[in-house]
């Protein structure tokens, strides 16, 4: 009986202390990015039960096994065997009762966190969301919006719509803790309501191919008033669009083209476009040509056709766009002096 009460409170402090020391070094609770939405507060609580339950499994399992090998050693001049046991129905119906409530108390935790999670406001807002190699483009229907930025107004539910224009990628901001899948020929949904105004960043979460880790775009959570005044400069900016150039640049936006093409010459996984048009393009294969629209038009419509040197033609695409929208993107274009 002793020993059972010297390893019950052995077992105790050593649970504390893992747990205490899990927090300390950060993995139960710091780690975390900061808590962003309502829906992470659910997710967060479940996480530190589940930490609390680690800690008393970890003490479990090591302190009677260290307990034994010093306690019950073989000492000197003891050269039997141990003593033989045939069993003990009480400990394996309580090593057997014990664990199932355990796991039942899991399961009803999850299954209410996941109801909090997925707890639908009628009034949501609905954003949709087009994930494609290897950017994020986000759509406001009741706006008619384009833009690179998600901006979300704080304390309300919004509902994204989302859908692959190639492969599966997913939607994560690690701040609202919630992730999902974007799957090709579906729309996925997600929902959040995020309580905390800052700027965050949603990042690819599935290997999508050669620039998956680029595949990030900004997140605003804005204060209501900050929010109107985005939408009204973000409808200023479209209702501006009816020239070629304004057209052309919102279909840049659009196809996902800025993604890989900067318009300020900074270099991304494609050629900036800034002075691009009339400059002379390096292939290669040593040779070149001016940049013109039907070089334009081929780099468009038939990427891999010749190889600027420094950059592989095999992370784009062929984009099939009509004769007028190339027109007007590379209107665009040629305002990129
Ligand atoms: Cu998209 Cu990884």
């Amino acid at each position: 009986m002793r020993h059972f009460i010297i390893v019950g409170i052995l077992v105790i402090v050593m649970a504390i202390l893992t747990y205490v020391g899990l927090d300390v070094a950060g993995i139960a609770t710091q780690m975390h990015p900061i808590a962003a939405s309502l829906q992470s507060v659910s997710i967060d609580w479940l996480w530190n039960r589940e930490i609390i339950a680690i800690s008393f499994l970890f003490a479990l399992i090591i302190v009677p096994m260290t307990y034994s090998l010093i306690v019950f050693r073989r000492r000197k001049g003891e050269t039997g065997d141990g003593e033989h046991f045939e069993g003990n129905t009480t400990l394996e119906i309580t090593w057997t009762v014990l664990p199932l409530f355990a796991v039942l108390a899991f399961a009803y935790m999850g299954a209410y966190s996941l109801g909090e999670i997925n707890r639908v406001d009628p009034d949501a807002l609905v954003i949709k969301v087009k994930a494609q190699q290897f950017t994020w483009t986000f759509e406001y229907p009741e706006y008619e919006i384009v833009s690179k930025e998600l901006h979300l107004p704080v304390d309300q539910q919004v509902v994204l719509k989302m859908e692959s224009g190639d492969v599966i990628h997913s939607f994560w901001v690690p701040e609202f803790r919630v992730k999902q899948d974007v799957v090709p020929g579906r729309v996925t949904e997600y929902r959040i309501t995020p309580t905390l105004v800052g700027d965050y960043k949603v990042r690819c979460a599935e290997l999508c191919g050669a620039s998956h880790y680029s595949m990030e775009n900004l997140v605003i959570v804005n204060t209501q008033a900050d929010y109107d005044a985005w939408i009204a400069e973000q409808r200023a900016i479209a209702a501006a669009s009816q020239t070629p150039e304004g057209r052309g640049q919102l279909l840049t936006v659009k196809n996902g083209c800025i993604g890989c093409h900067s318009v300020d010459g900074s270099k991304l996984v494609g050629p900036s476009w800034q002075g691009i048009d009339g400059s002379t393009r390096d292939f290669a294969d040593g040779t070149s040509a001016i940049a013109d629209d039907a070089y334009i038009i081929e780099s468009i419509r038939n990427p891999q056709a010749r190889e600027v040197t420094g950059f592989s033609p095999s992370s784009m695409p062929p984009y099939t766009l009509t004769d007028e929208e190339i027109a007007n993107i590379i209107a665009y274009i040629k305002t990129l002096k």
